[in-house]
C-alpha cells in the first residue's frame, strides 16, 4: 500500500494510461478522482476500482470546467496528493498545409494548455500536502513525429513547462516530473492506427518499434506514475522520464 489514504486527480482517467494509472494507484490504496470528458467510461471505470473513488465529468480544454472539478475533489476528499495530466488527443495525421492555425490551437488547449490549467488551480492543495505533478508527455516531445507538428508541439510545451514549473515548485515541497511513454497499447492508438491506410501493418510497425519488441500496457504507465509519486523518486524532480521500451535509442 505506497499510496494509501492519499488522493490522486487523474485527468482522461477513463480509458487507456490514465485508467492505467487509476488501476494501480487504487490497488496502492490510493482514492482516485477521475475526471475525464467521457462521464459513462470515467463513471465505469471508477466503480471497478472499487468504493471511495470518484467520477467527475470534465472538459480539459474548458477552464471552468477544470476550477469547478478542482473544487469537488476538495469538497469530497479535502486534499490533493498528486495531479497526473494526462487527458490528451491525437489528431490523425495530417501534413501542416492541411491542419489550419486554428486546429492546431485546439490539439494545444486540450493537450498543454489544460496541463497548465489543471497545475495553476490544484497548486494550493499541492502546497498542503507538498504533493507531485506528472505530466503524461510524450517521445514526439523530443523525437518529433512526420504529419503530427501540432501534436508534437504540444508534448514538447508539456515537457518545458515541466521543468520550468519545477523550478518554481522546489520551494513548496511539490516535485514535477513528465513521463514519455513512446507506443502503449490504447484506444487512442487503435483510433490513430485507423486513420492509416493499413491499420493492422501499422500496429505492428509500431510494435516492432520498441526493441522489446512490444507496445506498453497501460499499468505499466501507471506504475512508473506510482513511482514519481512517492518517496521511491524522493531526488527526482524536473524530468522528463523515457518510458519507451527503448524505442529512442536506435533512432
Ligand atoms: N497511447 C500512446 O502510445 C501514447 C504515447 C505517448 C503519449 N501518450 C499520451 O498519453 C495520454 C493518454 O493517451 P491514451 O493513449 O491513453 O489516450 P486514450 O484516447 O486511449 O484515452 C484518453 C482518455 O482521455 C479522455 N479525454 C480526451 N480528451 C479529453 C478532454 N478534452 N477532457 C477530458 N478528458 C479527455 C478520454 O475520454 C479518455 O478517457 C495522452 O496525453 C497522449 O498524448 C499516449
Amino acid at each position: 500500500m505506497r499510496f494509501s489514504q492519499r488522493v490522486v486527480v487523474v485527468t482522461g482517467g477513463a480509458k487507456g494510461i490514465g485508467e492505467g494509472c487509476s488501476r494501480v494507484f487504487a490497488k496502492e490504496g490510493g482514492l482516485v478522482a477521475i475526471l475525464d470528458r467521457d462521464i459513462q467510461a470515467a463513471e465505469q471505470t471508477a466503480q471497478c476500482l472499487g468504493e471511495n473513488h470518484v467520477a467527475l465529468p470534465c472538459d480539459v480544454s474548458d477552464e471552468k470546467q477544470i476550477a469547478s472539478s478542482i473544487a469537488a475533489v476538495i469538497d469530497r476528499f479535502g486534499r490533493i496528493d498528486c495531479l497526473i495530466n494526462n487527458a490528451g488527443i491525437h489528431p490523425p495525421d495530417t501534413p501542416i498545409d492541411k491542419m489550419t492555425p486554428e486546429e492546431a490551437l485546439g490539439v494545444l488547449r486540450v493537450n498543454f494548455l489544460s496541463t497548465y490549467a489543471m497545475c495553476y488551480y490544484a497548486l494550493e492543495h499541492l502546497k498542503k500536502t507538498k504533493g507531485t505533478i506528472i505530466n503524461v508527455s510524450s517521445m514526439t516531445a523530443v523525437l518529433g513525429q512526420r504529419n503530427s507538428t501540432a501534436y508534437a508541439a504540444s508534448k514538447g510545451a508539456q515537457l518545458s513547462f515541466t521543468k520550468s514549473l519545477a523550478l518554481e515548485c522546489a520551494d513548496y515541497g511539490i516535485r514535477v516530473n513528465a513521463i514519455l511513454p513512446s507506443n502503449v497499447d490504447t484506444p487512442l492508438m487503435h483510433k490513430w492506427a485507423s486513420s492509416l491506410a493499413d491499420p493492422q501493418a501499422a500496429l505492428q510497425r509500431i510494435a516492432a518499434l520498441q526493441p522489446i519488441g512490444r507496445m506498453a500496457d497501460v499499468e505499466e504507465m501507471g506504475r512508473v506514475c506510482l513511482f514519481l509519486a512517492t518517496e521511491d523518486s524522493s531526488f527526482i524532480t524536473g524530468q522528463g522520464l523515457h518510458v519507451d521500451g527503448g524505442a529512442s535509442l536506435d533512432y
